[in-house]
């Protein structure tokens, strides 16, 4: 098989591609723009119109390139086009008859007016019907007139087999073998090239950008999780950081725009160390999953880690530079924006509200260190922001600026991300501007043993189940109940704040409100007569005596976000493992 062959005369008129599921596609050509007519092999004949498919692919991709690595779904046809093969790559194949472009001619259509066409793999694609439809709205007009790839490879998410058929449909030709030569050449970097190792435990939701947890049986093995399987959740590529130049920027002050050096940041301020825990809004997504497909990374009970962080208090940093009373009768927020930038220069971002960052008891750090160690490049070095009790997206890292001011953070992940709705609402009828940002997340537990499915000894007599508690705000966790039979009656778990083995991490009660990190818990529960099967359930209380949800369905929403239902677990009683 070769990927370019030229073919024949520009001047097709009309020509079908067959698809499976004896669906045909009948596709025409004129100067060089196509239209689509979808043919079943019977004698219904429709013509697909633009506003189907703009319903039938409508937020088909949303939060792709702006939002976040999310992975996908895809309201696909059954069919699909024969050159996509299952590697998500497309070839072509030696007999194709499509019209043959250079890339100058490619490079001519590049806005709606004179079409828009791109390359990908050496063939062209006429896309200018699909702008519309790509939440990531204009930012699929920065590869008009020329290759998908290198922004591809920043959104690597694209590279999946419903895509490349998304795509299929809209191919109008092939490049001429100079131009392909020429373009692979160029698309040869990769900006994930220079990302960090990363331990081999993790379980990787996706690799670019890398977003991964530790396996739920490990995560509760130490109250403090230690740094290499901690969950790491990356919208973009690792920015490669050098501290000797490091600068980290402040607006919104009187004195205007200061830049901070690292080692200021380490010296002017004293070092402020907290235990926090640190939760994903989507870890648990995947419980939402299994009640109605949600758009997200499918995050199991891992994307949440506790850990020690130290740096300086945000707060102090804002007084030394000038924040006053003349600045509080404006500025409501605190906007952070990290040094990793997407294709086109913008950086991550979100903002805090003022207060927090401000409060003496809201130990928000600009931290340099986690678990006694620099931070890793992973968790943002060389610094980042530690928020305690506040979503983990709020945490910014890689940090290059802090802006004080009126409004929240422009970025999309604080305005059209990271909001929680309705079970009703969808893709059609969402309205991102309707909802707050999450702050500060729900009470949440989990268990982490036993594992779904595995059998538990009934000799023993009892069950030995464990997980992990907190809750957003400061509030502590005050208790945390469990059942081994869905519910009906309940135990209640014994509670630990540190390694009790280790007393010295053993860690005393935090003043009320500040309960920033998790609770680890564990009980044994005997085992109810005759049982050969237990739904193993936990529920967790916290100091504003607010409790899960027992269900997912009432809170289901479309981005899969706040997902704390009661965790359920079925395992079987068995002598045979
Ligand atoms: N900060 C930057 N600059 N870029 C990011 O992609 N991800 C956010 C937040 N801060 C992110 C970021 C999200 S969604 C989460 S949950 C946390 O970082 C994850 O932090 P961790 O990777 O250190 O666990």
């Amino acid at each position: 098989m070769q990927h370019i062959r030229h073919c024949q005369s520009f001047l097709i008129r009309s020509k079908s591609l067959k698809f499976s599921n004896s669906v045909v596609a009948s596709v025409s050509v004129w100067d060089g723009r196509l239209s689509h007519r979808w043919q079943s092999s019977g004698s219904h004949q429709r013509q697909e119109s633009h506003n189907e498919r703009i319903s039938k692919y409508r937020f088909a991709l949303a939060g792709l390139l702006a939002g976040a690595g999310a992975v996908l779904a895809y309201n696909l046809r059954d069919g699909k086009p024969e050159r996509a093969d299952t590697s998500g790559q497309l070839t072509v194949p030696e007999t194709s008859s499509f019209p043959v472009y250079s890339l100058e001619e490619v490079s001519k259509h590049r806005s709606l007016d004179h079409g828009v066409w791109v390359t990908y793999k050496g063939e062209v694609f006429d896309i200018t019907d699909f702008v519309a439809l790509h939440p990531g709205g204009d930012k699929i007009l920065l590869a008009a007139g020329g290759a998908l790839e290198p922004y591809w490879a920043l959104y690597a998410v694209h590279q999946q087999d419903q895509i490349v058929n998304i795509l299929s449909e809209y191919k109008i030709g092939v490049l001429n073998t100079e131009s392909y030569r020429e373009q692979e050449k160029a698309n040869s970097s990769d900006p994930y090239c220079a990302e960090p190792t990363r331990h081999p435990a993790l379980q990787i939701n996706s690799l670019k950008p890398f977003n991964a947890e530790p396996p739920a049986s490990i995560l509760t093995d130490n109250y403090i999780t230690p740094s290499a399987i901690f969950f790491k959740r990356n919208h973009l590529p690792v920015p490669k950081v050098d501290p000797e130049t490091y600068k980290l920027e402040i607006e919104g002050l009187p004195g205007g725009v200061v830049a901070l050096t690292l080692n200021e940041l380490k010296s002017r301020f004293p070092k402020h160390t907290i235990t926090a825990t640190l939760q994903c809004a989507g870890n648990r997504r995947s419980d939402m999953n299994k009640v109605k497909h949600v758009k997200g990374l499918n995050w199991g009970v891992a994307a949440i880690g506790n850990a020690t962080w130290s740096g300086a208090r945000l707060r102090d940093v804002l007084l030394y530079y000038g924040f006053g009373p003349e600045v509080t009768t404006k500025a409501r927020h605190v906007q952070f924006e990290g040094l990793d930038r997407d294709v086109t220069g913008v950086a991550y971002g979100a903002s805090i509200p003022l207060n927090k960052a401000l409060s003496e008891e809201g130990d928000v750090i600009i931290a340099y260190e986690m678990n006694g160690e620099d931070l890793p490049a992973d968790h943002g070095y060389p610094a980042r922001v530690i928020a305690p009790g506040i979503v983990g997206a709020r945490n910014v890292k890689w940090l290059g600026k802090i802006v004080v001011s009126d409004e929240e953070s422009e970025s999309h992940w604080q305005q059209n991300d990271y909001k929680g709705f309705s079970p009703s609402t969808d893709w059609d009828t969402v309205d991102f501007k309707s909802a707050p940002a999450i702050q500060e997340l729900p009470v949440q537990s989990a268990i982490t043993h036993p594992a779904e499915g595995v059998s538990v000894d009934p000799s023993a007599g009892e069950v030995t189940v464990k997980g992990y508690a907190w809750s957003g705000g400061g509030r502590e966790v005050v208790r945390v109940d469990v059942s081994v039979d869905g519910g009906n009656t309940w135990h209640v778990a014994k509670l630990r704040s540190g390694d009790e083995e280790q007393k010295d991490t053993a860690l005393p009660p935090p003043p009320p409100g500040r309960a920033w990190a998790w609770k680890l818990w564990e009980l044994d529960i005997p085992l109810p007569d005759k049982a050969t099967e237990l739904e193993i359930v936990c529920k967790a209380v916290d100091s504003s005596y607010n409790v899960q949800p027992d269900s997912v369905a009432p809170i289901w929403n479309l981005r899969g976000v706040l997902s704390n239902a009661w965790h359920r677990v079925k395992v079987k009683v068995s002598d045979k493992h």
